[in-house]
């Protein structure tokens, strides 16, 4: 069955059929979905759905673009929440250069102490990067991040980019852009990733596959993502997402339980 990576069901966009759409999940194939925080809020809202739900598994971290918010007490705050029994990584976390806030320097610091609880709390790490390559592979590189480990998630840089996260141990986090008709570079990086390094994400409400593209996105449009990632690798569906399973298990540590 069908390992979600990476998706956002603490959103508002899923305020009007949440329970009714998560409900759907197990027999539409979908076994496992962890949801990804993005701010302290969000966070505690992605572990409250761990609580309630199963086959959900919650992220603790806080995105580039919300790091104005934290202050001296926010690691403490975070490694509380992080201790969660339901708590499999510390994410997303990194850095967001597409937009001129929150200024770089303030990114880069906090994405070193996010790294750094990681580190301490013996979890994997969910990277979010755009428009930010350089600084992101030398932030990894500086802090020894292959001694972390985790996932360059919505993977959007060249495969020579992918080889260098791949060198540190890093996975690569791919969904719904797969399927674009303007995806050349991310086919690129697809055929050149072995596939036991590849995982797959919705990062829904984000993000749809073709033919729902621009629509919201959830975990049950995960079946196109996983046809395309099989026409390209010569493989079959199922391979494809017992394959991403397996990974999945393995780097949030489910397969140690
Ligand atoms: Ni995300």
């Amino acid at each position: 069955m069908i390992f979600d990576t990476h998706a956002h069901y603490d959103d508002e966009q899923f305020d009007i059929d949440r329970e009714e759409l998560l409900g759907k999940m197990q027999e539409a194939g979908i076994e496992t979905i962890v949801d990804v925080g993005a701010s302290i809020e969000t966070t505690k809202k992605a572990l409250e759905l761990a609580h309630r739900y199963d086959f959900i598994y919650a992220a603790v971290g806080v995105h580039p673009s919300e790091v104005a918010e934290l202050d001296d007490d926010s690691i403490e705050l975070l490694r509380g929440l992080s201790r969660d029994e339901n708590c499999v990584a510390i994410g997303e976390i990194g850095l967001d250069y597409h937009w001129p806030e929150p200024e770089p320097e303030l990114q880069k610091l906090w994405f070193k102490r996010q790294l750094n609880l990681a580190r301490q709390e013996n979890l994997p790490v969910i990277i979010h990067s755009r428009d930010a390559a350089a600084d992101t592979l030398e932030i990894l590189r500086d802090e020894r991040a292959e001694e972390i480990g985790g996932v360059v998630h919505c993977f959007s840089y060249s495969k020579e980019v992918a080889r260098e996260c791949l060198k540190m141990g890093f996975y690569i986090g791919i969904g719904g852009v797969l399927t674009f008709k303007n995806a050349r570079k991310m086919v690129e990086v697809m055929e050149d990733t072995p596939m036991d390094r590849i995982l797959l994400e919705t990062d829904c409400p984000y993000l749809a596959p073709e033919p729902f593209r621009g629509k919201r996105n959830s975990s049950l449009y995960l079946p196109y993502v996983v046809q395309k990632m099989a026409e390209i690798k010569g493989i079959s569906a199922d391979e494809v997402i017992s394959i991403t399973r397996e990974n999945a298990r393995t780097m949030y540590g489910l397969n140690k339980q």
